[in-house]
């Protein structure tokens, strides 16, 4: 193996620019924000993602590497050795004076982000070069950064990180979302009368991708009383919404002895543990969002660390939106399904913050919540927030197993299918709850993002699975 220098002595520019002294000479890698040339100078703004901030290289005439400078342009990829030393001009408190400049890799004038502002649809037609602007910087820094608080908050409360399965042949919400997952020739599938024979299949069976973790985190909690699960979901929904992805990321707790309210205890303190973390430690990224794509943000942020959650029953928020006097496009009768506008209303105009809803009508639930004695609704929660409407969405377990058998069959899913899950109901049971909370929606709502896809590296939705 051919060993090579290219890091030897590299510091990163988030380093450089917390400096407390002049370094001497530093050496630094990155890619050209901008290139100026001015008489006699030229400046480079260089960046290499560990901040949002670039940092600024000044290449005098009398530098060996001034000739190189000159010929640079935006988007190349180079390393500077030089002296860190204070700078002179406003904005920046620190500044190389480039001594030696390496070029990696040259660009030219077709590079799409020449030093102007794009729309994030633009951008998003450019998913492979996003990552190298000021917002997708900060929205990556900050999905990576909340994906680590995310293990803090259950690692430090003793709960178990469970790897659910990503190939599944069970539809957990039972809303027929599932992608297909086959081996067989699509051209030529074997059938027998007529209907395609799905044993014959690779996993023996009709498989699909997840939509939920949930079903073998309920198995897991049955045995390690508190545990969660982070990772990707899929869903074929055809609703090309700024909310929904095809494949997203959910975290879902499952959680042994506790009820709907223990739930949404839980719930509350995660959500706020995830929103103080950013504040905590993601400050720059966020002063970026407040200043420019969501000017309220961090004051909302901060709001929400420090109030207390209201609740509402479904049959209270039905009532409060009939009464409300706003025209919405579904209309509102006890039973629907509350739509993003019917969410957004309540938790906006009527709470002006994070608001729980739950004991939804047991018909618009999935088959897994807990009927309650009304005989109408079940033990479920939703959490919507301000902008973005529903985040979690959650329930009490139905754990006892005659109830459980009789709900499936209402759901037309038979019961021999989930024995497994059953099982859990005959031996050792106990009461238990859980939710999902939708990853990019949390982060749509702590950057103040409007669109799921502009939160995600490379989104997946109807009709689009480039990069
Ligand atoms: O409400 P959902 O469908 O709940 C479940 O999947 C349960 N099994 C969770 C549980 O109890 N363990 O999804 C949970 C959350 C939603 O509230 C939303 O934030 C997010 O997942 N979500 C989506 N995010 C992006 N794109 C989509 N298509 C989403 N569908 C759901
Ligand atoms: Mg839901």
């Amino acid at each position: 193996m051919k060993k090579t220098d290219w890091r030897k002595d590299r510091t990163r520019v988030k380093a450089l620019l917390k400096s407390e002294n002049a370094q001497g000479e530093v050496f630094v890698q990155g890619w050209l924000r901008t290139v100026r040339r001015s008489k006699g100078v030229v400046f480079l703004a260089l960046n290499d993602g560990s901040c949002l901030d670039s940092l600024q290289i000044v290449v005098a005439e009398d530098s060996a590497a001034f000739t190189a400078a000159g010929q640079l342009g935006t988007g190349a990829c180079i390393g500077v050795r030089g002296e860190l030393v204070a700078s002179p001009g406003g904005g920046q408190s620190w500044e190389v004076q480039a001594g030696q400049i390496t070029v990696y890799g040259e660009t030219d004038e077709a590079f799409p982000l020449q030093k102007k502002r794009h729309s994030f649809e633009f951008l998003r037609s450019i998913s492979h070069l996003r990552p190298r602007t000021n917002a997708f910087g900060a929205v990556f820094r900050v999905r990576s950064r909340i994906a680590h608080a995310v293990h803090c908050f259950f690692q430090e409360r003793d709960f178990i990180y469970v790897h659910t399965p990503i190939i599944t042949t069970n539809d957990c919400e039972g809303a027929g979302e599932m992608f297909r997952v086959t081996t067989l020739d699509p051209a030529n599938p074997p059938s027998v009368d007529g209907r395609i024979a799905w044993h014959e299949d690779f996993f023996g069976s009709k498989a699909g991708l997840t939509v939920s973790g949930q079903l073998q985190a309920e198995l897991f909690a049955t045995a390690f009383t508190d545990v969660y699960t982070f990772g990707p979901t899929f869903r074929a929904e055809n609703s090309n919404t700024s909310r929904h992805a095809s494949e997203f990321w959910m975290i879902e707790p499952e959680v042994a002895f506790a009820d709907l309210a223990v739930n949404c205890q839980l719930a509350e303190g995660f959500f706020r543990f995830m929103v103080e973390y950013a504040l905590e430690h993601c400050q720059e990224d966020l002063e970026f969002f407040n200043k420019f794509v969501d000017k309220g943000l961090i004051a909302r942020l901060q709001k929400v660390a420090g109030t207390a959650f209201q609740t509402m029953s479904y049959t209270e928020a039905i009532e409060r939106l009939q009464k409300c006097g706003q025209n919405f496009d579904f209309p509102v009768v006890w039973g629907c399904d509350l739509q993003s506008e019917h969410e957004r209303y309540l938790t906006e105009q009527i709470v002006g913050g994070p608001l729980f809803v739950t004991d939804y009508p047991e018909g618009i639930k999935a088959f897994y919540m807990r009927s309650n004695d009304d005989g109408k609704t079940v033990a479920a929660m939703d959490l919507l927030v301000p902008k973005v409407g529903e985040i979690i969405g959650g329930s009490q377990r139905e754990e006892r197993l005659d109830m459980l058998q009789h709900k499936m069959r209402a759901f037309d899913i038979l019961p021999e299918s989930l024995d497994w899950y059953l099982d859990t109901r005959r031996w050792g049971n106990c009461p238990h709850a859980g939710f999902g909370l939708g990853f990019e929606r949390f982060l749509m709502y702590v950057t103040g993002m409007e669109n799921v896809r502009d939160v995600i590296p490379f989104p997946r939705t109807p009709g689009n699975a480039r990069f």
